[in-house]
């Protein structure tokens, strides 16, 4: 086990917050034009340009500050074929554009995922949206916090007077689409409303901020909800797996919800989906 004590979370904190705010700049100078990309997994899994610098200015400067830090990478993940195993040494998970459609679209809704895992424990989530300045962070036990403001989820219990988020994903898998449709057709039919962001971490960052009241995602990656994972948590919400065990973070799979109640009822109501293969 690493001991969690020896790292100095305030640096690490301060040292990240700085480079994400300057990745962030690159990402808002480039929104308002459309732009050009490449084809990942599929015809709708795509990646940019700027993708690919964010995630080097941000691996970069961090592996700088710490030289012995590990990182776990959207794009150097994709490009390896698959994600490096996570292990007890402080790791970067990171998602440079989280929300890369939307990006490539110039809709507003793109944002900068990272968090910090030490002996496979989240100990700081930051998500940032330059485009719409929106910066959440979150420590471990310190509370989460919406552009400097602390937050909370909005307690809410009921199903039938909830906004829940959800997305349909980057995949077109025909078997993984039923599903998708199928709980988009069960929610409506009961929640006050659904919701996609296109941005699966700033979906989780709505819940922590007591706009929407549950997320629920088949497909995501670690990268995707490392930092929505403990930024719910802190704004005293739920983040649990969609069939209800404990939140795996290499499953592919995540419940985020203001209350356990809420979340309950999601797990009851929804048709489950395993993606294969795992993150680990
Ligand atoms: C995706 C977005 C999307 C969600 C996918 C994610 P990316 O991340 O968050 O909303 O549905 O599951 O993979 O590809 O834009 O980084
Ligand atoms: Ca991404």
């Amino acid at each position: 086990m690493v001991d969690t004590d020896v790292h100095d979370l305030d640096k690490c904190f301060e040292v990240v917050v700085k480079h994400v705010k300057a990745a962030g700049d690159v990402i808002r100078r480039r929104s308002e034009l459309r732009q050009e990309y490449e084809l990942k997994a599929d015809d709708i899994d795509l990646v940019t340009q700027t993708d690919k610098q964010v995630e080097q200015m941000l691996m970069i400067g961090l592996a700088h500050a710490f030289p012995d830090h590990k990182f776990i990478a959207e794009e150097e993940s994709s490009a390896g074929g698959s994600p490096k195993k996570l292990t007890n040494d402080p790791t970067w998970i990171i998602d440079p554009v989280d929300g890369t459609m939307n990006f490539v679209h110039s809709f507003p809704h793109s944002c900068i995922s990272i968090g910090l895992v030490i002996n496979k424990v989240t100990e700081i989530g930051v998500v940032y949206n330059p485009i719409l300045e929106q910066f959440f962070t979150a420590r471990r036990g310190q509370g989460a916090l919406y552009n400097g403001r602390r937050i909370k989820v909005s307690g809410q219990r009921d199903l039938t007077k909830s906004l829940v988020t959800s997305e349909f994903g980057t995949t077109r898998d025909v078997e993984k689409m039923l599903v998708v449709n199928q709980n988009f057709a069960k929610l409506a039919a009961k929640v006050h409303g659904l919701r996609c962001l296109g941005s699966a971490a700033l979906n989780m960052c709505m819940v922590a901020l007591g706009a929407a009241d549950a997320n629920y995602e088949f497909g995501i990656h670690a990268w995707d909800v490392c930092a929505g994972d403990i930024i719910v948590r802190e704004a005293g919400g739920v983040v649990i797996d969609p069939a209800g065990r404990k939140f795996d973070m290499m499953s592919r799979r995540v419940l985020a919800a203001a209350t356990p109640e809420l979340a309950t009822e999601i797990t009851k109501l929804i048709t489950q989906y395993y993606p294969e293969p795992r993150d680990d």
